[in-house]
């Protein structure tokens, strides 16, 4: 099966963040920084890397840090010409989208991520799209949704990146209910959206990477509010199910729930050891740490 190219991608950012307050009250929580870089930077840098041309951010009041980070920024760059410093200019540029790649749309009221996807609707029109959630950061050899775009070539349908979690973690997570394993994909027959302890169908959860068909659009459209009074984008691609083909995938690589505080301070600590510049001072400092609280016991 030959599925239509993947192209367009949306970038729900306009949750209050509310678990990172004080900080949110003035900094978008996408625009954290993880070592040096903002979260938002790694789902760009992940949707380019699958071939994403086009990208679409749903945001809200008290997110314009968020438009100036993708802009040029011709003073600094002056400056660092100026001093000769091409190594920073190399970074930046990683941070310029094209004019016209980057389009703004927004959701007045936090309805939840399926209303924020639905906000998206006219500029994704009648193709498939990606959906990735910033604050899930996935260190992968190859970039999670560029995988998912591979396998997406060979299935067609729907797709969300799924990964195992313990039982007790089940009800904070969309789960699926599985028709066929097939080892990295996974069919869905059902999928239930934080499920009360003990009734979930399986222990693989859904993750915030998706390529969903137009027609998850349309259902969400008619969506009525779902877990939590919200309107999920879960309850949406189920629907789908039974009509055209839900599938999960298995990813290679491992994501940090940089949403909470616990995952976000896991996430500082893998990718600090993962910078060759940081690695030695950073690991040593930890080595100590870890010595120290030992020695306290
Ligand atoms: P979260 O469930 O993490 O909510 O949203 P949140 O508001 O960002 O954070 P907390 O729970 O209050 O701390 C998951 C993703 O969906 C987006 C968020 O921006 C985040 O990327 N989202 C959520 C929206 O864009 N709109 C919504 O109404 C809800």
């Amino acid at each position: 099966m030959k599925a239509k190219k993947v192209t367009k991608a949306v970038f729900p950012v306009a949750g209050l963040g509310t678990r990172f307050l004080p900080a949110t009250k003035s900094i978008p929580k996408e625009i954290m920084t993880l070592v040096d870089r903002p979260l938002i930077q790694y789902a760009i840098d992940e949707a380019r890397a699958a071939g994403i041309k086009e990208f679409i951010f749903v945001t809200s009041r008290g997110k314009s840090a968020l438009e100036d980070y993708f802009d040029y920024s011709p003073e600094i760059e002056a400056s660092l010409r100026r001093s000769g410093k091409t190594d920073l200019l190399e970074v930046l540029k990683d941070t310029n989208m094209d004019s016209g790649a980057i389009a703004y749309v927004r959701q007045n009221r936090p309805l939840g991520l399926g209303h924020a996807v639905w906000c998206a609707k006219r500029l994704v029109g009648d193709e498939p799209f990606a959906v990735l959630l910033p604050d899930d950061v996935i260190a992968a050899e190859k970039p999670c949704l560029q995988q998912m775009v591979e396998a997406y070539a060979e299935t067609g349908g729907n797709m969300v990146a799924a990964m195992e979690v313990a039982p007790e973690k089940a009800k904070s997570y969309g789960i699926l209910d599985i028709e066929n394993d097939m080892g990295s994909i996974v069919e869905a027959k059902g999928m239930v959206e934080k499920p009360a302890a003990g009734t979930e169908p399986s222990n693989l959860a859904v993750i915030g990477r998706y390529i969903l068909s137009p027609d998850v659009m349309t259902n969400l459209s008619r969506a009525k509010h779902g877990a939590g009074g919200e309107i999920q984008l879960t309850d949406a691609i189920a629907e789908e199910i039974g009509k055209s083909k839900v599938y999960g995938f298995r990813f290679r690589g491992q994501r940090y729930d940089c949403g909470s505080k616990a995952g976000f301070l896991q996430a500082t600590v893998a990718f600090g050891l993962s910078r060759p510049d940081l690695r030695d001072e950073f690991g040593a400092y930890l080595h100590d740490v870890i010595a120290m609280q030992k020695a306290a016991q």
